[in-house]
């Protein structure tokens, strides 16, 4: 669904931030950079610099721990992004994956038919074509001969690989209803109108995953209803204001092909509510389909019942790209320390994408090494930096903006008496403590290790 402007989109404008401040401070700093950037970029594409791709990575460990390595129902999977021509006939999705398209005559953008409020080009007020459906998926071939029969698909979602892999993951594993088999990975879609920063890309990353349950209604709907509170909860555990977030069911004609049922978890960025992860119920639809179009048994034998059947499907499915952009902007802070102004992500210290910086205070008197021993066994645990350049304010400042939640400094009296002091980003205050025992501190404090 897209983002629209909505009369409560004006509570963002209470923020401090704009997308306009974000995405400077992720390419002033190394989180996300516009790909090929020094041939004028390439249509709404990202790159994730050396700080981006820490906080990526954190976003979907924090997934893979909440979805997969916490739970006793769920099992990981990674399928490749080239499947079988097949799967995509089987889906629907070389069918149904279209969106409909219009070109203005007069100034020849091309728009969304379904985004579009009134009959005209909303950029000239020209005459519009009448609408065409576009297929999103991206083709390439297979092999030296670019011909038709050589056509494969990227991925458009990474479910598919897991429909496909149905029957591998029963027969290779002792799963028993009802259970999920998940995975992260790159998806693409060929989007008309891509755009608001890492929003909508062509290229992107999702973190899907299908819960199979008993083919009965109200089993269907409890576990619905468990995966629609679990995944908004999800998002306040890692730092979402729980007013930024709402959820909302898809109406009967905005549903996707395969869908019984969809709630989006809706997110409140600068430019308005928009989508940040889809809740579906697609019954046994894709079963089906490639029971259908692969001829094979795509069943699940019931012990208990002594029956046989394709389970039904509930799928949470989110973005990786979307989820960060959405930690960054409820992170996303300005105050006042020392009577000047600071920007401070204030990230959940798990997504931070450094954990703890580690300065000497002078660059003399064993500072230095005292400090870069410490970073070096800290960095066994977690990510760390390190920094001796300039006034400690201004260094304390420069990791603020990025989100470390942890600086420790190294001064006159860790020489001494072994001690450093701890200073917390949302805080500012400082606390001494021994350096033995600062892996267990920090660790505690971060609140798990990467
Ligand atoms: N398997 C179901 C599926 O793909 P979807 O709602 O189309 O459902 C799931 O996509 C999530 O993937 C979205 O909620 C969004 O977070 C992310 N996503 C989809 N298209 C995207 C795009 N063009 N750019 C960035 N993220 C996208």
């Amino acid at each position: 669904m897209s983002a629209q402007n909505s009369p409560e989109s004006t509570a963002a404008t209470a923020r401090a931030v704009t997308m306009e401040k974000l995405v400077s401070l992720c390419k002033r700093r190394g989180l996300v950079f516009p790909t090929s950037d020094i041939y004028g970029g390439l249509g709404s594409t990202f790159d994730y610099g050396p700080l981006g791709v820490e906080l990526k990575r954190n976003v979907k460990e924090a997934w893979w721990r909440d979805m997969v390595q916490g739970r006793s129902d769920v099992i990981g999977l990674d399928s490749a992004i080239l499947q079988h021509p097949r799967t995509w006939e089987a889906s629907g999705h070389l069918q149904n994956f279209t969106d409909p398209l219009v070109d203005c005559k007069s100034c020849k953008q091309r728009f969304r038919a379904d985004h579009l409020e009134g009959t005209r080009c909303p950029a000239c007020g020209g005459e519009l074509t009448a609408a065409r459906q576009f297929n999103l998926m991206f083709k390439t071939f297979m092999g030296p001969l670019e011909d038709t029969a050589n056509t494969v698909y990227l991925r458009p979602e990474t479910a598919q690989g897991i429909f496909a892999n149905f029957a591998n993951v029963i027969d290779t594993q002792r799963v028993k209803l009802p259970f999920g088999v998940a995975q992260t990975g790159k998806s693409f879609r060929n989007e008309i109108t891509p755009g608001n920063f890492i929003f909508r890309t062509r290229e992107f990353e999702q973190m899907e995953m299908e819960f199979f349950v008993q083919p009965e209604a109200i089993e269907e709907q409890r576990w619905f209803d468990y995966w629609v509170a679990e995944r908004f909860n999800w998002y306040v555990k890692y730092g979402i204001a729980r007013d930024h977030l709402r959820m909302r069911p898809h109406a009967q004609d905005e549903l996707s092909h395969y869908s019984r049922g969809t709630t989006d978890v809706e997110f409140l960025y600068p430019f308005g509510w928009g989508e940040l992860e889809g809740i579906a119920r697609r019954g046994s639809y894709d079963l089906d389909q490639h029971a259908q179009f692969s001829g094979k048994d795509l069943t699940y034998f019931d012990e208990e019942a002594k029956a046989r059947y394709r389970p039904w499907v509930i799928e949470p499915a989110a973005g990786v790209d979307r989820a960060m952009l959405a930690f960054m902007i409820d992170a996303y802070d300005e105050d006042v320390v020392e009577d000047e102004t600071r920007i401070v992500l204030r990230l959940d210290p798990r997504l931070a994408p450094i954990k703890v910086a580690v300065y000497p205070l002078l660059r003399k008197g064993g500072h230095p090494e005292k400090a870069q021993e410490i970073r070096a066994t800290l960095s066994r645990y977690v990510t760390t930096a390190y920094d001796q350049a300039g006034s400690i304010g201004r260094r304390y400042r420069r990791q603020d903006e990025i989100g470390t939640p942890l600086g420790v400094t190294v001064d006159h009296q860790t020489i001494e008496d072994g001690t450093v002091t701890i200073r917390d980003r949302d805080t500012t205050e400082q606390q001494r403590v021994p350096i033995e025992g600062l892996v267990g501190t920090v660790i505690e404090r971060i609140g798990w290790y990467r």
